[in-house]
């Protein structure tokens, strides 16, 4: 055969040995995405470099073609026998550096057992939220639907309606955090001068009433606001207010739903509760009721009997018979329809069950102290389940 021909096979052959060394070469167990690609990218460069239609061998296959037939015939056999064996030659090393690569990825893919789970911190429900679920199973249980108003209320809605005429001195006792004047259609012109965060949540009764759907059996949950601060006020806190009217209700049914509450949510039958007279605008009789409880060591804690020794009373809510004023001011005929209300103050309730001593601590935003006193979110309240959540 033609010597020169020989060389130069002998020569690609040489060459293409030389790049499939460097395609293995790459240092796989780098385990890097990088190298696996420049290793795949160098076998397809080999590939079209030597079988592709530009490749030395395609070349010298175009230049036989000029031969002698006989010669051609025997030029053209050694060449495709090259071709083959250095086809087989690639397909050898393509599939061991697949191989590889394959490997390193199942390796790279693997799950490590024993790794320690990553720890991550759960975020705690705030006692207030946590207690107005409470009261919200307790009072759901007995026939009560929640109701709601807006934080910021007009004088109509705040006091006016609710037997506070203008100047009447009773409005003192609201230290009120008033805002510019504004002007709503649905409100007399006369009554429109302030604007106020609501001081309590009993507007929501006046919006109720007004409502005029009978018999009502409401509560509503939510913010009030009072220029008031020490250990047990706080200028913005929360109600749960309590209405009910019918055409019967009477104070004793106040009494025992109001006690029987105190029972379940305390989850207490011995719970020590007095009814105070008091005084409030809109209900007539009034009452305040209170719970026995003693603190000590900066801790606060409620008592199962009277006789206990430190004993003092923290008051929780207030409440009455509706005043016939009220009635009247939402449109509901006094000789007809009677009821009564009450408004309790959450995070006093909530000191009380979970013996937290000082109010202000609610409204901190110390996470160490919600870590202590919160709630697991998924730990809702529930009268079946039991009320009292699992502090974590
Ligand atoms: N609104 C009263 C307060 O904030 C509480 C109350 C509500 C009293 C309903 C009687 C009836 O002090």
């Amino acid at each position: 055969m033609d010597a020169k021909l020989t060389a130069e096979l002998k020569r690609i052959e040489q060459d293409f040995r030389k790049k499939l060394l460097e395609s293995e070469k790459y240092d796989i167990d780098e385990k890097t995405n990088l190298t696996q690609n420049l290793a795949q990218a160098a076998l397809e460069k080999t590939r079209t470099d030597f079988f592709g239609k530009k490749s030395h061998l395609q070349k010298v296959l175009h230049k036989i073609g000029n031969a002698k037939p006989q010669e051609r015939a025997e030029q053209g056999v050694a060449i495709n026998l090259l071709k083959e064996k250095m086809l087989l030659e690639f397909e050898k090393t393509r599939e061991k550096v697949e191989k590889q690569i394959r490997e390193q990825k199942l390796q790279k893919e693997k799950i490590d057992t024993s790794m320690p789970e990553r720890t991550h911190k759960i975020g705690a429900l705030h006692p207030t939220p946590q207690v107005i679920e409470e009261a919200i199973a307790i009072f759901a249980e007995m026939g009560f639907v929640c109701a709601e108003g807006p934080d910021v209320e007009d004088d109509f809605h705040n006091f006016v309606a609710l037997n506070f005429p203008p100047e009447h001195p009773a409005r003192q006792m609201h230290d009120t955090f008033y805002l510019q004047a504004g002007k709503k259609e649905s409100v007399d012109e006369k009554l429109l001068e302030k604007w106020l965060l609501r001081t309590h949540t009993s507007p929501v009764q006046v919006r109720t009433m007004l409502q005029g759907k009978l018999p009502i059996r409401v509560i509503a949950p939510g913010r009030c606001y009072r220029s008031d601060s020490d250990q047990t006020h706080t200028p913005m806190f929360h109600q749960i207010e309590g209405l009910v009217i019918d055409q019967s209700s009477h104070f004793g049914h106040l009494k025992t739903c109001l006690s029987d509450f105190v029972r379940a949510f305390f989850e207490n039958e011995n719970v020590p509760i007095r009814f105070r007279p008091s005084y409030f605008p809109f209900t007539e009789p009034s009452a305040e009721m209170d719970i026995a409880c003693r603190r000590e060591d900066g801790k606060i804690n409620i008592l199962t009997s009277k006789d206990e020794e430190k004993l003092e009373w923290m008051e929780i809510l207030g409440c009455g018979m509706v005043h016939p004023n009220v009635l009247r001011a939402c449109n509901l005929e006094p000789e007809k329809y009677q009821g009564f209300a009450f408004g309790m103050g959450v995070e006093r309730i909530a000191m009380l069950k979970y013996a937290i001593a000082d109010l202000r601590t609610f409204f901190d935003g110390d996470s160490a102290w919600l870590q202590h006193y919160g709630f697991s979110p998924l730990d809702a309240p529930a009268l079946a389940r039991g009320l009292r959540a699992q502090n974590f």
